[in-house]
């Protein structure tokens, strides 16, 4: 059994076996205390050992870090705080951990230092605690959407296009950069790559997503995608996951209930399946984590225009007490301080925002009538600023080809995507969430390195 199982279990003075790594080690010359832990709950077991029962050598090596398999039998415990211990018959090691080396040692640890020892740190209770609730919150999102009919779509991570325009990409090239096969005229010849021209990583799964809701109606897409912005932030990675459903016959209001609809659900599945995880995070960091996810579900969500939006945020420039960074007028790309005024400050709760300037939107964003915003729409949330960006999506052949002129998108290379709009063209609508921002507003952890395993960030992707 595992220990969360063990924990949970009604019998008692049963023989049992743990296994799992010790996270401490106390007690005295007639017995040791040993903590044990196994990554299926934030909670320890405690294991008692009468000394003159085991070897003391063998005793010396349950070192914190080592790994053990314990038989015994199950008792209630004396101690306060748990239900059960095990009154330990056997141990066997199976690796010792070497006190003098292992890093993880009992003292409480920073999450910078954690974060370079990014191989170990799932052992720390709070890298147990974050990486469940990212695994439970992965979950969610496949039950949430398998629950309402969505297929689950896989949008290819290679891609030949740069039609998104979401941020700078990866090129994927098997070439020998240093010295690349070049053509008469001096420029590289990606003929000879690997797939006979030149590739990148996706920022988004979207376009190859829109393909998907012409033919299956409603779909989503859940995996990686990859950024290379310079932007080192607490909420910007290189590599990060994008959920990403897009649905045939959704006008943009549908879009927003889907959107507020599904990161309420997320947000309940966690409150009610990550409890003791949750309450450990809320103890060491964040005592109005819970409170806040439980704000969110019970309020709606403001939607707000755009240029009302700027309106409040021009006003409240001149307040006393308010001071951005960056400007703020009508067409100016809303900065992160500007969006969480709007949210922490101004409203108080979650914020939808919609009819943005088309200048700073993506060219397949549905152009309203009034010829200068698109049917954009951000999620803006508290201590995160945009979770959320989609929109309604340009139906009209036309004027998508028109606006991919204006803005210098290759509309040749893109004949595969305007197929959609030549052939059975509907409206329709979709959105992205980056789940880490999801994982980051869930668990009240204030950098986005520390809710993924292995952050790429700028100059940072040793392993
Ligand atoms: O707003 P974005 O760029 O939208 C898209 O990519 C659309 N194609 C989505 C769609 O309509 N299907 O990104 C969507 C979300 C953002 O709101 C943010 O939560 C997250 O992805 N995101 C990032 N997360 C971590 N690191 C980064 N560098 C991110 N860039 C965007
Ligand atoms: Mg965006």
């Amino acid at each position: 059994m595992r220990i969360a199982e063990l924990l949970a279990s009604g019998e008692r003075n049963v023989e049992v076996v743990a296994k799992g790594w010790v996270r401490t080690k106390r007690g005295n010359k007639n017995v040791a205390f040993i903590a044990l832990n196994d990554g299926s709950t934030i909670h320890n077991i405690q294991v008692v050992a009468e000394t003159a029962a085991f070897d003391e050598a063998l005793l010396k090596s349950v070192t914190t870090g080592a790994c053990l398999k314990v038989t015994g039998t199950l008792v209630d415990s004396p101690a306060s705080g748990q239900p059960v211990e095990i009154q330990a018959r056997t141990i066997e090691i199976y690796g010792g951990a070497d006190p003098e080396t292992y890093p993880l040692q009992k003292k409480g640890h920073t999450l910078e230092f954690l974060r370079e020892i990014a191989h170990l740190r799932p052992r720390t209770n709070t890298f147990g605690a974050v990486f469940r609730i990212r695994h439970a919150m992965a979950y969610a999102i496949h039950k949430y959407f398998n629950d309402r009919g969505f297929v689950y779509w896989n949008s290819p991570l290679i891609t030949g296009s740069d039609a998104e325009g979401a941020g700078a990409m990866f090129q994927v090239t098997t070439l020998d950069v240093a010295n690349p096969p070049r053509k008469e005229d001096g420029s590289v010849d990606y003929a000879q790559d690997f797939f006979g021209r030149s590739t990148n990583l996706t920022v988004s799964g979207q376009l190859e997503g829109e393909l998907a809701a012409m033919s299956l109606g409603l779909i989503y897409t859940f995996g990686p995608t990859f950024r290379a912005e310079n932007s080192n932030t607490p909420r910007h990675l290189a590599e990060f996951w994008m959920v990403e459903p897009e649905m045939a016959f959704y006008e943009i209001g549908e879009n927003m209930d889907l959107a507020e609809d599904f990161i309420k659900y997320l947000v309940n599945y966690a409150l009610e399946n990550c409890a003791d995880d949750l309450a450990f995070l809320e103890k060491m960091y964040d005592k109005e984590l819970t409170e806040r996810l439980r704000f969110v579900i019970a309020n709606d969500f403001v939607r707000l225009g755009y240029t009302e939006g700027v309106k409040i945020l021009e006003e409240a420039r001149d307040k006393k007490g308010v001071k951005f960074e960056f400007p703020v007028f009508w067409g100016a790309d809303l900065a992160s301080e500007h969006e969480r005024y709007l949210v922490e400050q101004h409203f108080k709760r979650p914020v939808i925002l919609t009819d943005y300037p088309k200048e700073i939107k993506a060219f397949y964003m549905k152009q309203n009538d009034d010829g200068k915003t698109v049917r954009a729409m951000d999620v803006l949330f508290p201590k995160i600023g945009e979770i959320i960006g989609g929109s309604e999506r340009e139906a009209d052949y036309d004027k998508l080809v028109a606006r991919m002129q204006e803005v210098g998108v290759p509309v040749e290379s893109m004949q595969w995507y305007l197929d959609t709009r030549r052939f059975g063209s509907a409206p329709h609508s979709g959105f992205g969430l980056g789940f880490e921002r999801l994982v980051l507003f869930v668990t009240g952890m204030t950098n986005i390195r520390d809710v993924i395993p292995f952050p790429r960030t700028p100059k940072n992707a040793e392993f």
